[in-house]
């Protein structure tokens, strides 16, 4: 009998080897299931940076940001996401995108630096989860309280551009259990790169609009000159601007108007006073000698690259769509589109506006000689896009703005005369 002892021992061990084995295999199963959905939940992170990726590096930030958000709600199946950002001077935290139930309503709540989980995340630049809302402090209701949403869980974290917070990230609600870290590692991935993009952004902005006002200034450079001009170039930049919308051109052939009629008139800096400030009209070689105006404007921008594409704009606003303008006599389409746009709205404020010599047209005097020279002087299309920004109204501020500005100077006592062309 103690002979089995030993037997009953072995067969004991042999046992619960196999126990342990089998216990083994499961969590090795087990563990490679994790392993799986840990490494498809990456791909899946991967492909949505994928289709957002393209988006980080235009400049329509909005469009880059919404999408990113309602990647990251899919992404970590939950019912809602925000993108929030600091404000630079305030340094209050504002929801830039919210998408999900209540969006809108909660976009208007502004939290103040350090208020809520955002504010939380926002001064330390840690991530944070938080499982049940009700038993954190750092929690604060008062979005909730002003949309009428009702967060039970959320997942934060900071966007960080060389070391500073610049927004947060929020995905609120996991539809099932709780937000892990796989949840977060996803989230912090995409916060990395909609950051860059945020900051790229806004260096852009800052960029194009020290650039815009570098080239208005120079355009009331020309305005110095002459009196008399003063508030044409701006007037015909935001005519050209409506017209421009009103036709539905891209933005970009919008902001390139915007640029060219801001500048189209440059050229008159290398007119001489003489002419340029004559208070008569001028004779026929001084006209010449005006007319170079639009060649000069072409070199002067011609030297900064980024103004090359408006060149045509500047060089052709003379041009007559019967062929008969200056200083190259192209004829109809072939003169470029924002050529066309700027010599209308050029041609609408020289006519309304006063001279030395005669007092301005009335607005409606001047429509009717835009329609009387329409398919000689002007591009059919463009002078019914102008009338259709004046039926909207849309010139009604521009124009009270100069009815205020001519009443303010001295009276101009010359007998009035037609003058359908502008210079
Ligand atoms: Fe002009
Ligand atoms: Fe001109």
């Amino acid at each position: 009998m103690p002979v089995q002892r030993p037997l009953k021992k072995k067969a004991t061990t042999v046992v619960s080897e196999e126990k342990r084995r089998s216990s083994k295999a499961k969590g090795d199963v087990a563990r490679l299931a994790r392993a799986r959905a840990d490494q498809k939940s990456r791909l899946k992170i991967l492909e949505a940076l994928e289709e957002v990726g393209p988006l980080l590096t235009t400049h329509d930030s909005g469009q880059m940001q919404q999408r990113a958000i309602a990647a990251i709600i899919r992404l970590a199946r939950c019912e809602g996401g925000a993108l929030l950002l600091i404000d630079p001077v305030t340094r209050e935290i504002y929801f830039n995108v919210a998408l999900g139930k209540k969006g809108d309503a909660v976009k208007v709540v502004r939290l103040m630096p350090n208020e809520g989980v955002a504010g939380w995340v926002a001064r330390t630049g840690e991530s944070l989860i938080v499982n049940d809302v009700r038993v954190d402090p750092r929690f604060s209701n008062r979005a909730d309280e002003r949309s009428g949403y009702k967060t039970r869980n959320l997942l934060a974290v900071p966007m960080t551009v060389r070391g500073h917070c610049i927004g947060v990230l929020e995905a609120v609600n996991k539809v099932r259990g709780k937000f892990n870290e796989l949840d977060m590692e996803g989230m912090t991935v995409f916060a990395n790169q909609i950051a860059i993009a945020v900051e790229n952004n806004r260096l852009y902005e800052t960029l194009q609009e020290t650039f815009l006002s570098t080239a208005s200034a120079l355009g009331d450079a020309i305005e110095a000159k002459d009196a008399y001009t003063a508030g044409h170039t701006r007037r015909v930049m935001e005519y050209s601007l409506l017209v421009a919308q009103v036709m539905r051109l891209p933005a970009a052939d919008q902001d390139a108007i915007r640029l060219a009629a801001t500048l189209h008139d440059i050229g008159k800096i290398g007119i001489e006073d003489r002419i340029l400030k004559k208070p008569g009209r001028l004779d026929p070689e001084e006209m010449a000698v005006m007319r170079g105006h639009s060649v000069i404007g072409e070199k002067i921008v011609a030297g900064i690259p980024k103004l090359r594409p408006i060149i045509p704009g500047i060089r052709h606003h003379h041009e007559q769509y019967d062929g008969k303008g200056y200083p190259d006599g192209l004829l109809g389409e072939a003169i470029p589109k924002m050529a066309r746009i700027i010599a209308v709205c050029d041609t609408f404020d020289a006519m309304t506006s006063d001279r030395p010599y005669r007092r301005g047209l009335p607005i409606d005097t001047a429509l009717q000689e835009l329609h009387r020279c329409t398919g000689t002087q002007f591009d059919p299309h463009v002078v019914q896009a102008f009338q259709t920004v004046f039926d909207r109204g849309a010139l009604n501020d521009i124009l009270r703005q100069y009815q205020a500005d001519r009443a303010a100077t001295a009276p101009v006592t010359a007998v009035p005369v037609s003058e359908s062309s502008a210079t």
